[in-house]
């Protein structure tokens, strides 16, 4: 077994979770259409759906919520979160949000124009949708290692140079508004980015005078692998690693529901003054007044107080080691698995596991319900079900290369029994896996389809 490190911290409030029986998994399995996004959540024993707003707060972040000062305008909670904020990532101004995804849309609907390309190493999808949104056109120019699922590269979110700087001169900089980053990257597999990559990246984009936009979502688990796998940053704390990083760039977007360990909450931030004046005003008609931007006073004492302990280095060195731990049990019970380790997540290879079904079977959809039916786990499918298209030329069916299944780990949430509990549970699925039997579709809407499609079995 793979070395599990202890928690650094105890549990003193606890949430009942139960195992309904295999009979009552099945009734709601046909209930929900076999998609486990319509499943009860009090249905389900092991929560991996998402890492995003599921992790557990402190005490120290539940007392902090105490006292949230809910003032219209010019609260304390603001004035606390703002000092965090500028410690931390050092840029010029800061408007708090309700999530990520709304920076993401107040950013998008002031920098992006029709027809215009905004390169990173890969978007999440809600920062793809809204760029294509105002007619942009998001472009993912990751290193090549990044397709390979058993390539060890240590950073695997890195931009390909190489790539970038070709791309800008076929595009023309002034048809890129901005230029993103994601730490870690999360649609490549919660893969980090090194310091060295990131430094390049910012000269590649500041010598073509196009502003620099990070998605922060995991930014201290992006540290913490910079110090562990990157030479010069071994003695340099996850704070000071973050310090560096954010200082190469001109903004951030941030859905703090990640690595600022709270329920809801996501922050903008830029340097550029009359970007901000918008920004701010974009804010206050969709979001809130500038100081409590779409949450409660409590929710950004709450986010205050989260940002520091997400780069609690003890933390981060636990955190990393689940992901990791559960990497390693599966890779030794025989599950092909995205190697290495994400910062936040654990992505098996549904089309290695089950390779008598085809695409159109959906076999990343057949190993989620397989994990619901055989242990009431709940695991989210990255494969053909979100990502499969009909060509609108030829009206053929366009497939991903991988069906992955991915397991996100909340944070603060759940003990090693819970992650030993899930790799036995696969190894008894390994057993019978020539057996499963794929999906069809019976309700599908034309996009989002995982969201609410809903299946049955061929
Ligand atoms: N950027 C990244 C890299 C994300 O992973 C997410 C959300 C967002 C932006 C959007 O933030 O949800 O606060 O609006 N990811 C979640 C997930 C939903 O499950 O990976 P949001």
């Amino acid at each position: 077994m793979p070395e599990y490190i202890p928690e650094p911290f105890r549990i003193k409030m606890i949430e009942p979770i139960r195992l309904i029986n295999r009979e009552a998994r099945e009734a709601a399995l046909i209930e929900a259409g076999y998609n486990v996004f319509a499943l009860k959540a009090e249905d389900i024993f092991i929560d991996m759906l998402t890492d995003s707003g599921t992790g557990a707060m402190s005490h120290f972040q539940w007392a902090a919520i105490m006292i949230g000062d809910e003032s219209y305008a010019g609260a304390r909670s603001y004035f606390r979160l703002a000092e965090v904020v500028k410690d931390i990532f050092g840029f010029q101004h800061f408007l708090p949000t309700h999530q990520g995804r709304a920076a993401e849309g107040i950013l998008s609907t002031l920098l992006v124009k029709q027809g215009q390309y905004i390169p990173s190493n890969m978007h999440f999808d809600t920062t793809d949708a809204n760029i294509r949104s105002r007619g942009g056109r998001p472009t993912n120019l990751v290193i090549e290692e990044a397709y390979d699922p058993s390539n060890l590269h240590p950073f695997k979110g890195n931009m390909d140079i190489e790539k970038l700087v070709k791309f800008i001169e076929e595009t023309g900089a002034e048809n890129i508004p901005f230029g993103m980053m994601t730490v870690t990257n999360n649609a490549g597999g919660g893969q980090p980015v090194s310091m060295e990559n990131m430094r390049a990246v910012a000269k590649v984009y500041r010598s073509n005078q196009i502003p620099f936009f990070i998605d922060a979502a995991r930014y201290a688990e992006n540290a913490y692998f910079v110090k562990m796998r990157e030479p010069g940053y071994e003695d340099k704390s996850p704070t000071e690693i973050t310090r560096e990083l954010f200082a190469l760039a001109d903004g951030m977007t941030m859905s703090a529901k990640k690595d600022a360990i709270v329920n809801i909450g996501g922050l903008l931030c830029m340097n550029d003054e009359s970007l901000f004046q918008n920004a701010r005003n974009e804010l206050i008609m969709r979001e809130g007044f500038p100081t409590y931007g779409g949450l409660a006073g409590r929710d950004l004492d709450a986010m205050a107080v989260g940002l520091r302990e997400g780069l609690n280095e003890e933390y981060l060195k636990s955190r990393l080691g689940q992901t990791e731990y559960l990497n390693k049990g599966l890779l030794e019970a025989g599950v092909p698995v995205i190697q290495p380790a994400g910062g936040h997540a654990v992505y098996l290879d549904a089309g290695k596991l089950l390779p008598h079904l085809s695409h159109a079977e959906f076999p990343d959809q057949a190993l989620v319900v397989e994990l619901y039916r055989e242990g009431g786990i709940r695991g989210v499918e990255l494969g053909s079900v979100m990502f499969s298209y009909e060509d609108p030329d030829t009206g053929e069916m366009v497939y991903p290369d991988l069906e992955l299944v991915r397991l996100a780990i909340p944070r603060r949430t759940y003990t090693q029994s819970h992650l030993d509990y899930i790799i036995k549970t696969v190894r008894k699925i390994i057993t019978h896996a020539d057996q499963i039997g794929g999906y069809k579709f019976t309700y599908a809407p034309q996009f989002l389809k995982h969201f609410t499609a809903r299946f049955e079995p061929l």
